[in-house]
């Protein structure tokens, strides 16, 4: 039996797509190799978002490539961000690649793979603004977490970013087709899902995803975005629902009600700021001021004081200066997060902002990263430290990566914590813990 193996890059859109053509590929007959170097079939799920990403990818298919001379049969393909944004052109860069599949055509992974064991080169690229097939849920065995995708692409166009144009506009699945994957997930023994989408607020705000056969909320919920995420918490053993990434525009009354409300629905939101300066804000095209983002940030505290709220933040955007910089060091102690993704700006080819000069060094973007990286050190140890004897239900993960005698697991805040497990213990059980000790990124307990 020919067997297969995964690389991905990139955010959980990638994580969950390759997941769904490993089922493609499993149920065709094929079966996950142990590990990569046994592997008959190698695919590369690749990200584009900034130039190291597409570098890394390059340089892993590459190699691959390179070891085809050891293993001549083997087959490499790509799929995801970078294969939608170079397309043809893929194959002049990797002479021997066998496949490269779009975004939105992850159901043409048999096809490609059966072709390139004919010998033929493959490429699929559906049209972005295509709808995509269908999907549904599959889970591996044992398997207690998932990722649902329900708004694929993205409208909003922040000037330095490519995820518009290799994922396309946005679309927003049909409330029922989610309910659906969910109630599957859920039968097969998944108690916590994850939604998916870029601005996942914007969720059914252009294209009606409930019909009038479906029952009203009885929370009484308008909006389309709580609405579904109500109708998940009703699903029989959904546990626990989170969902990423935010926008300050979606933090609506309806949404805070939930998060206050419905004990299903994790207290933690993931909402990229990417700078504290109104001016900086405003050339990214992000659709919120300074003001308003810290508005909002306090209104969900306000009403959900335990909640975690984490982000996303670029340092060195075209023309952003120290003092702007400064803001964004300001707006991240105001705002507390808990945990923050810092990224040094890369121009992307056909972004607005990569026709600007990239006028900050690469010393400089260093410089900053690296300052906020501490300041989020002390921060998060800071916010972690007030949960020190405090009792956190935690959904039990496995043997810790690091510590095998003990475990790790999430609290509902999305924050890690390690602790040991009593006998008896499986993966996807809850246990009550109490906190003892914190560090930045880590909470234990005994
Ligand atoms: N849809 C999400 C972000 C997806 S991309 C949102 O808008 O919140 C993930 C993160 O990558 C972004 O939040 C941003 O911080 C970073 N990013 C995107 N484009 C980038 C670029 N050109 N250079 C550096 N970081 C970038
Ligand atoms: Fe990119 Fe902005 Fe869309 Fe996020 S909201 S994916 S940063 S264009
Ligand atoms: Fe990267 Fe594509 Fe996700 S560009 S961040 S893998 S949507």
């Amino acid at each position: 039996m020919l067997t297969f193996a995964f690389h991905t890059y990139g955010c959980q859109m990638n994580v969950r797509e390759s997941e769904a053509a490993a089922h493609a590929l499993l149920d065709a007959g094929f079966a996950l190799a142990p590990n990569e170097e046994l592997a008959d079939i190698i695919i590369v799920n690749s990200c584009s978002v900034r130039g190291k990403a597409e570098d890394k990818a390059l340089g892993k298919l590459g190699l691959l490539c390179s070891r085809k001379r050891e293993h001549p049969n083997r087959i490499v393909g790509l799929m995801g961000c970078m294969a939608q944004r170079l397309g043809e052109s893929i194959f002049q860069r990797v002479p021997r690649l066998d496949f490269a599949i779009g975004t939105r055509c992850t159901e043409r992974i048999v096809q490609a793979v059966n072709a390139a064991l004919a010998g033929k080169q493959t490429l699929a690229l559906r049209a972005l603004h295509e709808r995509p097939d269908a999907s549904s849920g599959h889970v591996v065995d044992g398997q207690f977490s998932a990722y649902v995708t329900i708004l694929l692409g993205c409208n909003r166009r922040c000037t330095y970013c490519i995820v518009p144009d290799v994922r396309g506009n946005e679309w927003s699945r049909p409330a029922r087709e989610v309910i659906a994957e969910v109630r599957v997930l859920s039968k097969q023994g998944v108690k916590e899902v994850t939604l998916l989408g870029q601005s996942i607020m914007n969720y059914g705000l252009r294209t009606p995803v409930f019909t009038n056969d479906d029952p009203p909320s009885p929370g009484g919920y308008v909006l389309p975005f709580p609405r579904l995420l109500e109708a998940i918490a009703a699903i029989p053993g959904i546990e626990r629902i989170r969902f990423t990434s935010g926008h300050p525009a979606g933090v609506t009354p309806e949404l805070i009600r939930l998060f206050a409300e419905e004990p299903k629905l994790c207290k933690h939101l993931h909402l990229p700021v990417q700078s504290g300066s109104t001016r900086v804000l405003s050339r990214m095209r992000r659709g919120y001021t300074r003001d308003g983002y810290l508005e909002a940030v306090a209104r969900l505290r306000h009403a959900v004081p335990e909640i975690a709220i984490t982000t996303d933040i670029i340092v060195g955007f075209p023309g952003e200066t120290e003092s702007d910089f400064q803001e964004t060091r300001s707006l991240m102690n105001a705002a507390e997060f808990d945990n923050a993704f810092i990224f040094k700006y890369s121009p992307r080819p056909g972004t607005v902002s990569a026709t600007w000069e990239d006028d900050v060094s690469e010393e400089e973007k260093s410089r900053r990263n690296q300052i906020l990286l501490d300041d989020q050190d002390v921060r998060g140890a800071f916010r972690n430290q007030q949960l020190i004897g405090s009792s956190q239900r935690v959904l039990a993960e496995g043997p810790s990566l690091r510590n095998k005698s003990k475990w790790s697991g999430r609290t509902s805040s999305n924050k890690i914590v390690i602790f040991t497990a009593p006998k008896g213990l499986q993966s996807g059980d809850f246990i009550d813990l109490t906190i003892v000790r914190a560090a930045p990124q880590t909470l234990y307990a005994d």
